[in-house]
């Protein structure tokens, strides 16, 4: 399968009073076309930071990130305004990303004309197409966001990460804002465009069993790095990194068979700002040695598993 987009070495800091903060931090991936990446961690690992930056609604610091065979990092304005149009994001909390002054129908045009290439009566068709696909009934066309409930606020959101047809679309917590019962409801809207339209997500959340669901394969990230990387099911049925097993441990586990101890994490989370070059996750880690402060990388454990510990033969 080809690869839609692949991410070398990616970095991202952000200049802060108190030093640099390694926000992602030499965190190397790639995607395949109409798969679904699950990206995993808790607050403030670098999830958002990783998805913005991979689609350029943030400047990388350093690394290379290639979409369909070109260096997205390294193209000229024009260029990437034409990238742009095919590397979309859909955002957690419609409330607050959608213009509480535009209409429905407003806030669905709008990339469609800010795209210049399509012609007024392009714009409506494509604008009523859009609207139907994701169930926003035309009548709701002139509701603005707060005459909507959550979920049809979100299905403009959708509406309007895929009116330019994109080829790729990160999905920042899509659905952590909504009840329970419309969640699968968006869940299902998602799956069944990304079928339809071949589309490749990574799909940002810190809820284990949203991402099992959606998954084909998942990315654990520990302040801003990637520590563990499997398909859906080798993950959840083999953690081997110290900090997915907690992170797992958390959850109830529906297969009997599957290898889960309970991992208690103990300890004082690192400062994300000028980061020491070894694990760091030792400081919370049960398994923590003096081998552990040596600078750590993500390597192939078994076909298609990647886990960045040096002491993971010894604990699993
Ligand atoms: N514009 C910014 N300036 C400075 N620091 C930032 C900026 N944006 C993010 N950060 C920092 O970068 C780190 C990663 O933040 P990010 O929002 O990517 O985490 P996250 O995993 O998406 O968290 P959450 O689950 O809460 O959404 C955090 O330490 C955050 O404080
Ligand atoms: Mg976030």
């Amino acid at each position: 399968m080809e690869n839609i987009i692949e991410v070398h070495h990616l970095k991202k800091y952000f200049k802060t009073p108190r030093g640099m903060l390694h926000a992602v931090d030499d965190v190397s991936f790639s995607i395949e076309k109409g798969k679904t990446v699950g990206i995993v961690g808790e607050s403030g690992c670098g999830k958002s930071t990783l998805g913005r930056t991979m689609i350029h609604l943030l400047e990388s610091t350093d690394g290379r990130i290639i979409f369909k065979g070109e260096d997205v990092t390294r193209v000229n304005a024009k260029k990437l305004r034409e990238l742009r149009e095919n590397m979309q994001i859909i955002f957690q909390d419609p409330f607050a990303s959608l213009n509480p002054r535009m209409t429905a129908i407003e806030t669905i045009r709008e990339p469609l004309q800010l795209a210049e290439h399509y012609s007024a009566a392009e714009i409506e068709t494509e604008t009523a197409k859009i609207m139907e696909t994701v169930g926003i009934d035309r009548r709701l066309g002139n509701s603005y966001p707060h005459e909507l409930d959550g979920g049809r606020r979100q299905r403009i959101g959708i509406a309007r990460a895929l009116a330019l047809n994109p080829d790729f679309v990160v999905c920042d917590e899509p659905v952590s804002a909504l009840d329970v019962s419309i969640q699968a409801q968006i869940l299902n809207l998602m799956q069944d465009l990304q079928e339809e339209r071949k589309l490749t997500y990574v799909f940002i959340t810190h809820d284990l069993s949203v991402v099992r669901y959606i998954s084909d394969e998942i990315c654990v990230m520990y302040l801003g790095q990637m520590v563990e990387r499997a398909s859906t099911k080798e993950l959840f049925r083999n953690p081997v990194h110290p900090y997915t097993k907690a992170l797992l441990s958390a959850i109830p586990v529906p297969d009997i068979h599957a290898k889960r101890e309970f991992v208690k994490l103990t300890g004082e989370v690192t400062s994300p700002i000028e980061p020491k070059p070894g694990c760091r996750f030792m400081a919370r880690c049960p398994y923590a040695a003096e081998a552990c402060k040596k600078p750590q990388e993500l390597s192939e454990l078994s076909e298609n598993h990647f886990v960045s510990c040096i002491r993971v033969k010894e604990i699993n």
